[in-house]
């Protein structure tokens, strides 16, 4: 059979075309993103997007794993990355290691994506040594909202330095791709061409080597928040609820079920 898309081969795109990538929870999700892109993230958004929690804060790798082998059943060619939860990494490089195999063992896909940048390097350079490809996040990191004190810009003025300075350190430790998420766009332009590895940018300007959005975000599905770096694609929440009312409306007043949904009490002979 073909041969699986693996991360040297998403590093590989790097200068050659732009490298597409959706987030996906769920086997009718990961088909749908499948057919169209070279990487489908199993991204702790899906803590607010599929479970209603404030953060990710709440995500466990329990949920990692069971979204992951979802996933998993609906991706012929894209590759998986699965998020490692908070809480799951980064006590030590030990720890990482630990929770990254089981991500591994239990669903099969081929990378895991931790937030952090200089001081998760020897976390990276632990798991690489070990087989677990990882692609790091850095910028807006939104498992240390609270630390960084709300989802704001990262990366103006003289913080540019130290996002410089993690994009190097995650490279340097032998991750395989960086996200830059919510990095002004001068900014991520500059990382992308002091990386040899590709950045997938998501609120990052068009200079990155990739893009990344939340898949629920871009269709119009999950409208909780509306990022101004999300493009809608679609307006699936507004068809969706059009529908649920007219479904509704139709079983008050009876016109749902018509005869056509019904089976005869005799058999035709
Ligand atoms: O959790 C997620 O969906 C992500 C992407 C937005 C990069 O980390
Ligand atoms: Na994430």
């Amino acid at each position: 059979g073909l041969r699986p898309v693996l991360p040297p081969d998403i590093a590989a795109l790097k200068g050659q075309r732009p490298i597409v990538v959706l987030t996906a929870y769920t086997t009718p999700m990961a088909r749908l993103v499948d057919a169209s892109c070279d990487v489908a993230l199993v991204g702790d958004s899906l803590g607010m997007v599929l479970h209603g929690l404030p953060s990710t804060h709440g995500v466990t790798l329990e949920m990692m794993i069971l979204h992951g082998k979802s996933v998993m059943r609906g991706l012929g060619r894209a590759m998986a990355v699965i998020d490692m939860p908070f809480g799951s990494y980064e006590e030590s490089p030990e720890q990482a290691f630990r929770n990254a195999a089981r991500i591994v063992a239990e669903t099969g896909a081929p990378a895991v994506k931790i937030e952090g940048g200089v001081h998760m390097a020897p976390t990276i350079a632990f798991l690489v040594a070990r087989g677990i490809p990882v692609m790091a996040h850095i910028g807006l990191t939104p498992q240390a909202v609270n630390t960084l004190g709300g989802y704001k810009v990262v990366g103006r003025d003289a913080e540019a330095e130290k996002v410089m300075a993690d994009a190097l350190a995650v490279e340097a430790a032998g991750a395989f791709s960086v996200v830059l998420e919510k990095v002004p766009v001068g900014l991520a332009g500059r990382v992308t061409e002091a990386l040899k590895i590709p950045t997938i940018g998501i609120g990052a300007g068009v200079d990155c080597d990739g893009q990344v959005l939340v898949t629920d975000d871009m269709l119009g599905l999950f409208t909780d928040f509306r990022p101004k770096f999300v493009k809608r694609y679609a307006e699936l929440g507004q068809g969706a609820s059009e529908a649920i009312a007219a479904y509704a409306e139709d079983v008050r007043a009876r016109r749902f079920p018509g005869p056509e949904h019904g089976f005869a009490d005799a058999v035709k002979k």
